[in-house]
């Protein structure tokens, strides 16, 4: 099933210039971005983003962690993108995450990991927007998506 899901490249992916391989990750897998902006998350905003942990022990450090240097803040849509992209992430902590997911692969601080993406479609309808306006996300269809959803066949007699 198509979806759409808010993905942000963090402060720390930024700062150590490793966006452009963070999203070959998302585009390898057959994602799209169909809207992304460069912004210096506020306090507020990230605080907004974040509520939902508001109490946890790690909640202040978070918000002022994403609040603290630019991120690029991304709409991507695909094929069960919600679930799948959360998959090429890895687990949320360096230490958990696997080799071969994104915070596997560039992650080391357990509290500077890279990316974050919705976790469910609830999730990713209100974080979108937050961060976005209907106008500036760009919907458009990728010729190859019966390959990837697997669907070409059906298209043939
Ligand atoms: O990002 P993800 O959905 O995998 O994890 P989360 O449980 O929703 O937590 C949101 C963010 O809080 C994480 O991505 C981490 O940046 C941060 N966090 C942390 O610093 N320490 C923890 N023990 C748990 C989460
Ligand atoms: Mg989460």
């Amino acid at each position: 099933m198509q979806e759409r899901t808010l993905i942000i490249i963090k402060p720390d992916a930024v700062q150590r210039q490793i966006i452009g391989r963070v999203i070959d990750r998302l585009e390898m897998k057959g994602f799209r971005v169909t809207g992304a902006k460069m912004m210096h998350i506020s306090l507020e905003l990230a605080e907004k983003h974040y509520q939902e942990h508001k109490g946890q022990p790690y909640y202040d450090r978070l918000c002022r962690y994403i609040s603290s240097s630019p991120s690029l803040v991304m709409v991507w849509q695909g094929e069960n993108i919600i679930k799948l992209s959360r998959n090429l992430m890895g687990e949320t902590l360096a230490s958990q995450a696997r080799p071969g997911t994104i915070r596997g692969d560039f992650s080391t601080a357990e509290n500077y990991n890279i990316v974050h993406g919705s976790d469910s479609p609830e999730s990713a309808e209100s974080e979108i927007s937050l961060f976005f306006n209907e106008d500036e996300i760009v919907d458009y269809e990728l010729t190859i998506e019966p390959w990837l959803s697997g669907t070409y066949h059906e298209k043939i007699r």
